[in-house]
């Protein structure tokens, strides 16, 4: 165990302290910093290796950071070196926007779980693309996908301009691409997720990268993110458009609008999407759900959830190839990722 597990709890308690999103913005600089000055170099990325495939790319472990937590880029290097196979960032948008009045991010620690409001802040595709130049994470073999979303202001009937515009944009850089419908803080855009919308988004995303893999002669493979929330029907639409357009992946899934199991708590009432133990039932249902509509055909990343080891287990036990933290690492540290990996290690197919 490193200094920083050992010392989570007391770092938590410091953390938890301070403003949910100052401490956040303070968090990634410090990392940052002692990432530079090589405090924290001796990479815990050696001891976490499993190598593996996610959507047909090699990753060093199955275990990544998902979207929104770095969501301009700007602490890659520092992020992977916690240990993370790969890391996804954004969303990001054509344009930058600064998202929703603050404060927008809400902890319930008695839930282990978080609210937040944050509406795809970000500073625009362009200024992103500069910020992840050069990084050692890419050049050091290991995975970047870039999430891309609409934004606030594009009507619904334009939003597929939007993501082709960002798609044309990363697909030089990224790994692979994330394709967010699901985030409940944008209006109505998990609209996007009904079967009408979806086939459009989808078609016109599918012409753009068969002209962009033919272009750069490379096939940068995309993943759709769904909602926890959908129903069983709109799950089996979203499969069928799935296998119909030969979409890489899917992640599963983003935040909910559920309050179940957190009535009592504090800050429970606050709008925006619940992160965290709550979710992670939730999220695994439609795991569950996706595995036996697409089979192997389509890679299904795990996500929401997942505050402990065995939470990552019943991800893959229930079809995912591959995971994804965000609210576990704010609660338990960086030590979730080898919880995580100890408890996945004898599950996953490293063929
Ligand atoms: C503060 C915060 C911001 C987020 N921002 C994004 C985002 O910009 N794009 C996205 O696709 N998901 C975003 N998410 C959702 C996460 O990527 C993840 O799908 C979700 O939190 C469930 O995983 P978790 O329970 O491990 O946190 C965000 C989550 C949180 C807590």
């Amino acid at each position: 165990m490193s200094i920083i597990s050992r010392s989570y709890p007391i770092i938590r308690k410091i953390l938890f302290s301070i403003d949910a999103e100052k401490v956040h913005n303070l968090t990634l600089s410090i990392l940052n910093k002692t990432y530079k000055y090589n405090f924290l170099r001796k990479s815990l990325h050696s001891s976490i290796n499993l190598p593996s495939k996610i959507m047909g790319l090699d990753v060093k472990n199955p275990i990544g950071l998902a979207a929104g937590l770095d969501k301009n880029g700007e602490c890659i290097d520092a992020l992977g070196n916690l240990g993370f196979g790969f890391i996804e960032i954004g969303t990001v948008t054509p344009y930058a926007q600064k998202g929703n009045q603050k404060p927008r991010i809400f902890r319930l620690p008695k839930a282990n779980a978080i609210i937040n409001r944050l509406g795809f802040n970000n500073q625009g595709i362009d200024k992103i693309l500069d910020n992840i130049q050069n990084n050692e994470w890419q050049k050091n073999n290991n995975l970047l996908g870039i999430n891309i979303g609409k934004n606030f202001n594009t009507e619904l009937k334009n939003a597929a301009d939007d993501y082709t515009y960002c798609l044309k944009k990363a697909y030089p850089y990224a790994d692979y691409i994330a394709i967010n419908i699901s985030s409940p803080n944008t209006k109505n855009l998990r609209d996007l997720q009904n079967k009408d919308y979806l086939e459009n988004l989808l078609t016109k995303i599918k012409e753009t990268h068969k002209k962009l893999a033919d272009n750069y002669s490379k096939y940068v493979p995309i993943a759709l993110k769904i909602s926890p929330d959908l129903i069983n029907e709109e799950i089996e639409d979203i499969s069928k458009l799935l296998l119909k357009h030969r979409i890489d992946g899917v992640i599963a899934t983003n935040t909910t609008i559920s309050r179940k199991k957190i009535e009592t708590l504090k800050n429970h009432d606050q709008s925006g999407g619940l992160s965290g133990a709550p979710l992670h039932e939730l999220s695994l249902n439609v795991i569950r759900r996706l595995k036996s509509l697409i089979g192997q055909e389509i890679t299904i990343i795990g996500t929401g959830g997942i505050i402990s080891g065995q939470q990552a287990r019943e991800k893959i036990e229930a079809g995912a190839t591959a995971i994804q933290l965000y609210t576990g690492l704010i609660y338990k540290g960086p030590g979730i990722i080898k919880e995580c990996f100890d408890m996945i290690k004898e599950n996953i197919n490293t063929d």
